[in-house]
Parts: C-alpha cells; structure tokens; sequence
C-alpha cells in the first residue's frame, strides 16, 4: 500500500508514543485538506474538499474525496473539520535548564537582546542533571505536539564542552530524529575572556572541530554555528561547517539574525540545507538564496523578532525572488519561548507578507525540506500518517483566527496522539 520510493523515514525516535499498528483507518468528513501535493487537488497547497485519508500502519495510504474512498475497518469522522499535514519544526533549542523570564522582562522595559544571554543558560544547563534535561525537552515536544507539531528538530549548545554537548545531543537523540550539534552557539565561557576582544575564539573553534567533534558527531544528524557579530565570524564558521561535514553531519547554519553578515552566503556556498533568521539581507544574499531554490531553504523564526522586540525578515522579498522559504519556532528560553507553529504562522502573515497558503506550505512542507525529508509535511501515498484536524473550516483560520487553539486533534505515525 505504501510507496516503495519513498524515502525511508528515520523512525527510531522514542520520545513520541509509537506508530501505528498496521491496521487500516479511515478519517473521512474532512471539509478541506491540504495535501501538499498540487497534481491531487486545488492550488499550489493541493487542496481537496469534502476529502479523505486512508492510513494504514503509520502511513498515509490514500487521499482522495471522500465520495471515492476505499472501505476501511475503522472510520472516523472529522465533522467536517479542516485536516493539513503535521507541522515540521525544524529549528529549536530544548536542551536546556534554567529560566529566562527576567531577561525578557527587562527586555521588555527597553534592554536590548545579545547573544550573551545564551550563557546564562550554558551555567544552568551544566549544572542540570540528565533527569532534568531529558523532562524539559519532553515537557516542550509534548506542548508542540498538541499544538500539531509532528517532526522536531532539536539542537545543543548550551554546554559547550565535549562532554555537554555530547550528552545534550545524546538527550535529543532518545526524542526526535533530527538532531543537530550546535557547539559553536557562543564562544564556551573558558575561552571568553574579560570581553570580546580577549575571546579566545579561535581556540574554541579548534576544540569545536576537534575534540568536541569527536564525541559529538555519532550523536547527530546535523552541524549547525551562529555566524554572528558576537558569535563566530564566516572562516570560523566555515571551519566549523566543514570539519563538521568530513564527519558526515550536513550543515546549516544560523545566518543574519542581529545584523547583516557572510552566514547567508556561506550556507548556500556550503551547499546547507537550511539558512536560519535571514532577518538582515542584501539583495545578493536574495539572489543567492532564489538561486539556491532546491538545496538551500530560508527558514524564518518569527518568535524571535516577536520576542526581542526586532523588525522581521521579509518574506515576501525572498518569495517573490523564488526562494523556499520554511517556518520554525526556535523555540529556546532566550529569545523565543513559543512552541506554537500556528502563532508562527499568523505573525508570519501579519508582519512578513506571506498569503495564508504560503505560511502554511512553509510551515509544514518547507519545514520538511528544512531537513531533507520528503516522508512528512505532506499527505499523499507513502508519506507518514502524519495528521492535523482544526476545529475550522479551513487552513486559512491558522492566520485569521491568532491565538485561539484550533488545533484540536493530532495522528501521528497513523495513531491518534492528541485530542
Ligand atoms: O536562535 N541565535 C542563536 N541562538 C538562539 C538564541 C538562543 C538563546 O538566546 O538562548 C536563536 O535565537
Ligand atoms: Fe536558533
């Protein structure tokens, strides 16, 4: 039933309760659903009224209207709901102890956000015990997971030492598949210095690439840095991407977020899969982000310019230039404490110019491409039974109806996981 040239999906993750069974279900009544496919209904978005979806196992197994759907043991009846793909979250940082909650209040009162923030939760994350980490990041994938995110990515780099690192991503590996190695978020208390110009950076940026590494690259999927003012400058990053891919990680990068820099084009040079923050960009920066269309997405974090008080990236620019663009939480202590895609979404269409079927696209499909996958942030044949109903009519309500929880139903794997 499902198709054998899908891409085989890494399943292994434990944090989610398993997939399904085998057993065949089908949900039908479902008022209009987004498949991501546009040769399987209406728009770019695929649209299809009246609809339903066969899953078997933990696969999608048929979409189609629900006048034609095959017969299935288990129906269920969506109401005449709207259903879309899972969310794909595929930027986040829940590996992490201690609150933030002050910070962001004096940010609030008129401090401006630095990347030196991250510190404070480097001292409270080594000092958390594994117990801790591992029910933090639980806690929030399961807060995401209600709110209809099915696929999240996760990062470390709040502990800056081979063995933190090593034993964040280690945490993260025992939730979600796609973990990423952010050792070169800042540069490691050790090597700070009094201030920025007696940072060692460069000898972080050696241990980053050599022993660090070593004990983390088993533990992920991806290699990520802040290329940032403040951060690591583009040959720090380069290196850092590059000894990072001679051990197999694919790379991404966090990329002119606080002010316009090489991370942009270094990560489309490296061939990244994703470009994260894009907030501060040149018009060649665009251009290469259009040019790079197939392999290097422009992942937007709204939640950030939302929380440190920023101006937001303009996604219609990057849109109408022809770049894929993907929406992401970032959800972390610091500057961006949501985990609510649907949020992301509806800031995304008030404040950055996309049509409600673009914030969608990016929030599921583009997030998918974020991370190389093409098993979820679709429902079509093959892909995973990866399910989201709204308690809405359409798609659209995500953006026209901010703040209100209209996502009162999720299947993941083909099982019925919330609501
Ligand atoms: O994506 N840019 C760097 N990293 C995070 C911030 C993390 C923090 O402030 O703790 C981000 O915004
Ligand atoms: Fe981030």
């Amino acid at each position: 039933m499902t198709d054998p040239e899908a891409e085989p999906a890494p399943d292994s993750d434990s944090g989610y309760p398993a997939g399904g069974s085998g057993a065949a279900t089908l949900v039908h009544n479902i008022g209009s659903l987004v498949t991501n496919d546009p040769t399987a209904g209406e728009g770019p978005l695929g649209v299809i009224e009246d609809a339903a979806v066969l899953l078997v196992g933990d696969r999608v197994a048929w979409t189609g209207p629900a006048a034609a759907a095959p017969h299935a043991d288990t129906a269920y009846d969506a109401g005449g709901r709207a259903a879309l793909p899972g969310f794909v979250d595929s930027h986040s940082h829940l590996v992490f102890g201690g609150d933030r909650t002050a910070e962001f209040a004096a940010r609030m009162s008129g401090r401006p956000y630095s990347a030196g923030g991250i510190r404070t939760t480097v001292q409270a994350t080594r000092e958390a015990s594994d117990e801790q980490l591992s029910a933090t990041l639980a806690r929030y994938l399961a807060e995401a997971l209600r709110q209809g995110t099915t696929t999240m990515e996760t990062k470390s780099g709040y502990g800056l030492t081979p063995e933190h690192e090593a034993r964040a991503l280690r945490i993260a590996a025992r939730h979600t598949d796609e973990v990423t190695f952010l050792g070169a978020h800042v540069v490691a208390p050790e090597y700070a210095g009094s201030g920025a110009d007696d940072a060692d950076t460069d000898g972080y940026v050696a241990l980053v690439t050599g022993a660090m590494l070593d004990s983390c690259a088993p533990h992920a999927r991806w290699v990520d840095v802040f290329c940032e003012r403040g951060a690591f400058d583009g040959e720090q990053a380069r290196a850092v991407l590059t000894a990072g891919r001679d051990r197999g990680l694919l790379p991404r990068v966090h990329a002119n977020q606080l002010g316009h820099g090489p991370g942009v084009q270094l990560a489309v040079e490296l061939e990244a899969a994703s470009a994260d923050h894009c907030t501060h960009l040149d018009d060649a920066d665009v251009d290469a982000l259009a040019q790079a269309r197939d392999t290097t997405v422009a992942t937007l974090l709204p939640g950030c310019e939302f929380s440190t008080r920023a101006v937001y990236p303009d996604a219609r620019r990057l849109l109408d230039a022809g770049a894929t663009v993907a929406l992401s939480t970032d959800c972390n202590p610091g500057s961006s404490f949501t985990s609510s895609m649907p949020f992301c979404i509806a800031v995304a269409v008030r404040e950055m110019g996309m049509t409600p079927d673009e914030a969608v696209w990016a929030a599921t499909a583009g997030g998918a491409r974020a991370l190389r996958r093409t098993d979820v942030g679709r429902l079509t044949p093959g892909s995973r039974a990866d399910l989201v109903l709204l308690d809405a009519p359409s798609h659209v309500h995500l953006a026209y109806r901010p703040g209100v929880p209209l996502v009162t139903q999720v299947w993941r794997r083909g099982v019925r996981v919330a609501g």
